[in-house]
């Protein structure tokens, strides 16, 4: 797995590093006393002579003469009112690229003093922010193996042992969101389906849990029919792993879409940017995210994940639009457009994980196109009919920094999504077909009260064309555990 930055909260001991970070609001002094005199003498002479800019974006490098601190990097913040999370945020990954690119292996960060910046939760997201912005995927280059930075002491504006605790969960968030975005971002002719069950298997493996995998013949037997199908036009055939953890506690069923890639079936996609349905398995992909996040963490819960594995391809084999497929619930789909997959693949799985009556059901989905047109890239739709349980991932997304939106489940859509020979079809057309996804999905989950489907095409990855570093992102790891955090804390 990537290797990210280490990240710790400076000790008693000698300060070393090759860059210090110092950062700087509008019109406040900046508090030195934890550095060696000589280096805050410097600084402090840089700012009196005007050239620690306080703009943000702006930064200004100063040698020191000091041996354990030798360059100093000073970066402005703007007016201390104005700031946000997501400017830390940005900050943050600014200065993991900046230090990279200057080829020092270790960074010491004061830290400001803000409110944003205060407690636990503040230790932990900044923690996670610079975890995640050292996270490369470098795999299959020759190149640029060796990211030099590798490790950064924090030097925080309060009590140290707060922040002990806050970098210690930070840290766990951004070790999780790698494996999310390390197996996403694997090639689709590495990823194949039964590789990914096989990563799984192993991943799981080595956090305690124990994983089933389910083969084309078992698939048949249980009369898993929507995986199936959509498998049917590949020679990679498609693989269903179940995974458990926990003794007691209540239950979270996870369930998401690995489709190892999307051609669209024999109603194929268009070639251009074809290639980004390699990360069609990112659902998958985030539950074994958060599986890890829940198991290094601890969490006083059970976890049970589903994860159903198909490539869509055309083929002689491959299921048509006409078909009629049989569900592991016993509801039929006349098939419309063989793109329409991923619904086929989770009917199946989140009928299993509803079999087994758990507490709470989540799936995540690159599900469809619509989505990313309603809220463009950086935020996932949320679907749930449970009012409260929408509040409390909508609050922790708004805690975690994800862009999180809640979205309409009418009984309209339900009725559009009706089939003319089956009890349902798999497309109701054009118009809120978010919408009319989630409202297909929810025929899967009967009995079961407290689920969310989360439609994260979006937000997952980030295109050739997008914004940030190319590739998976690991959205919704950080949400789904703070949520997961709380409702140990106080079930109910
Ligand atoms: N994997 C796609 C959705 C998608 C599109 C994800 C763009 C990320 C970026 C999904 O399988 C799909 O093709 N959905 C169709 C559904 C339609 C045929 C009803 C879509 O959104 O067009
Ligand atoms: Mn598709
Ligand atoms: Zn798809």
């Amino acid at each position: 797995m990537a290797k990210l930055v280490s990240v710790r909260v400076a000790g008693r001991g000698a300060l070393k590093a090759d860059l210090l970070v110092v950062a700087r609001f509008k019109g406040l002094p900046i508090k030195l006393d934890m550095l060696p005199r000589a280096v805050a003498r410097r600084i402090q002479q840089a700012i009196d002579g005007g050239a620690f800019p306080w703009q943000r974006e702006r930064r200004h490098y100063l040698a020191t003469g000091n041996k354990e601190l030798p360059s100093v990097v000073l970066y402005g913040l703007g007016p201390s009112r104005d700031l946000e999370w997501r400017d830390v945020a940005a900050w943050l990954g600014s200065v993991v690229a900046e230090a990279g690119k200057s080829g020092a292996r270790s960074l010491a960060l004061v830290v400001p003093k803000h409110t944003l910046l205060e407690g636990e939760g503040a230790a932990e997201r900044v923690a996670r922010h610079l975890g995640m912005a050292s996270y490369r995927f470098d795999e299959f280059k020759g190149e640029h193996k060796i990211s030099t930075l590798s490790r950064i002491v924090l030097l925080p504006p309060e009590d140290s042992s707060v922040w002990r605790r806050g970098v210690a969960t930070g840290k766990s968030l951004a070790q999780a969101s790698a494996l999310t975005r390390d197996l996403a971002n694997t090639p689709p002719n590495v990823a194949t389906p039964e590789w990914m069950a096989e990563r799984a298997r192993a991943e799981a493996e080595s956090l305690g849990m124990t994983a089933q995998i389910l083969a084309p013949d078992e698939l048949e037997s249980r009369g898993m029919g929507g995986i199936l199908a959509v498998g049917s036009g590949s020679r990679n055939s498609p693989r269903l792993v179940r995974l458990e953890w926990g003794e007691e506690g209540p239950i979270a069923a996870l369930v998401g879409k690995g489709v190892t890639f999307d051609t669209g079936g024999i109603s194929i996609k268009p070639a251009s940017k074809m290639d980004e349905m390699k990360y069609d398995k990112c659902g998958a992909c985030t539950v074994l995210g958060i599986a890890h996040a829940v198991a290094t963490l601890e969490l006083p819960i059970r976890l049970r994940a589903y994860l159903p594995f198909a490539e869509n391809m055309p083929d002689g084999g491959s299921y048509r639009p006409g078909d009629i497929v049989r569900c592991f619930n016993g509801k039929t789909v006349e098939i419309i457009n063989t793109d329409a997959e991923g619904r086929m693949i989770l009917a199946d799985a989140l009928a299993w994980a509803t079999a087994e009556k758990p507490d709470a059901l989540f799936e995540y989905s690159t599900l469809t196109g619509a989505a990313v047109v309603a809220l463009g890239m950086s935020g996932a739709a949320l679907y749930s009919p449970d009012d409260e349980l929408a509040g409390g991932l909508l609050d922790a997304a708004e805690t975690s920094g994800e862009r999180l939106w809640r979205m309409p489940l009418w009984s309209e859509f339900k009725e559009q999504m009706k089939g003319a020979h089956a009890d349902l079809r798999n497309s109701g057309g054009r118009w809120g077909g978010a919408n009319t996804a989630a409202a297909f999905l929810s025929n899967f989950v009967d009995g079961t009260e407290r689920w969310a489907h989360w439609d994260i095409a979006g937000p997952a990855y980030v295109g050739a064309d997008g914004k940030g570093s190319v590739g998976a992102t690991g959205f919704g790891v950080a949400t789904t555990t703070l949520w997961l955090r709380r409702w140990s804390a106080a079930p109910e």
